[in-house]
């Protein structure tokens, strides 16, 4: 395991590669969803286990609202099953959850059901689990945008005092404050890109890219990806 000193406060990961991992199977596509639900359990156990400060985990972005009705249908089936199944032991372990994204878009009972579990987890202080779901950076960012205009245009502030840290504090995740920049990101499935991702929390994210599809993707991998993190030198542009 790595060392405390070296361990990121922020990880954020992409869960992808369900449906390959379905499909080089035979499976059909919502299977590989039902497997993947098993690895988040896993690895935010995992995570409390070890220590991380925050663990943010992209489970659905604007774009996946392409996706057909049915296979829509089964992720959101898939959610409230996992946030009833979970909130006991998430409770136990002292984990806090929250929600990023435009949950307006989600079906009424899925966010009844998260709402239930975040007020249930409200009291967690070992560990800020954040889902993104109907999440995309554009939209966030242009959402902090609209409302700094409207606080300059209504005299609340004036032009010349918005700073990188106010940009900040009018992002979704303002609420991790020191630990809303990501550490490390992960993305499963071997694909390398941001796929409309935190964005500006990333700006100096470390990058781990490994080929196994998320239903695969082990405890045992997780912690080499950590252990990956600990070798990087992290200059921040310094030297
Ligand atoms: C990630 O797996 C899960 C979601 C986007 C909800 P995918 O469903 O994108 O799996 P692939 O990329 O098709 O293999
Ligand atoms: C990104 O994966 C979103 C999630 C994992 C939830 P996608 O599979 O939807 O992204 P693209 O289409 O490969 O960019
Ligand atoms: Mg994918």
């Amino acid at each position: 395991m790595p060392s405390e000193r070296l361990l990121p406060e922020h990880v954020a990961i992409i869960m992808d590669g369900n449906g390959r991992w379905a499909k080089s199977r035979r499976y059909p596509r919502f299977y590989g969803h039902v497997r993947g639900v098993a690895r988040v359990k896993q690895i935010v156990t995992a995570s409390r286990q070890i220590g991380i400060k925050a663990l943010t985990l992209y489970a659905f972005s604007t774009e996946n609202w392409k996706r057909p009705e049915q296979e829509l249908n089964v992720l959101w089936a898939l959610l409230k099953k996992y946030l009833r199944r979970e909130i006991a032991s998430m409770k136990k372990n002292g984990i806090r959850l929250r929600v990023i994204g435009e949950l307006a878009r989600l079906p009424g009972d899925a966010r009844q059901e998260l709402g239930r579990a975040i007020e249930e987890l409200s009291c967690g202080k070992d560990m800020e689990l954040t889902f993104a779901l109907s999440y995309g950076a554009r939209a966030e960012i242009t959402h902090a945008v609209r409302a700094i205009a409207e606080a300059c245009a209504s005299g609340a502030m004036k032009s010349d005092q918005i700073q990188e840290s106010t940009v900040e504090k009018y992002l979704s995740t303002s609420y991790l404050g020191e630990w809303s920049n990501v550490d490390l990101l992960i993305r499963t499935s071997g694909e390398k890109r941001l796929s409309n991702y935190l964005l500006w929390q990333c700006s100096y994210a470390e990058f781990d890219f490994p080929e196994t599809l998320w239903p695969d993707y082990s405890v045992e991998e997780f912690k080499k990806s950590l252990e990956n993190f600990k070798n990087r030198n992290r200059r921040f542009g310094g030297v």
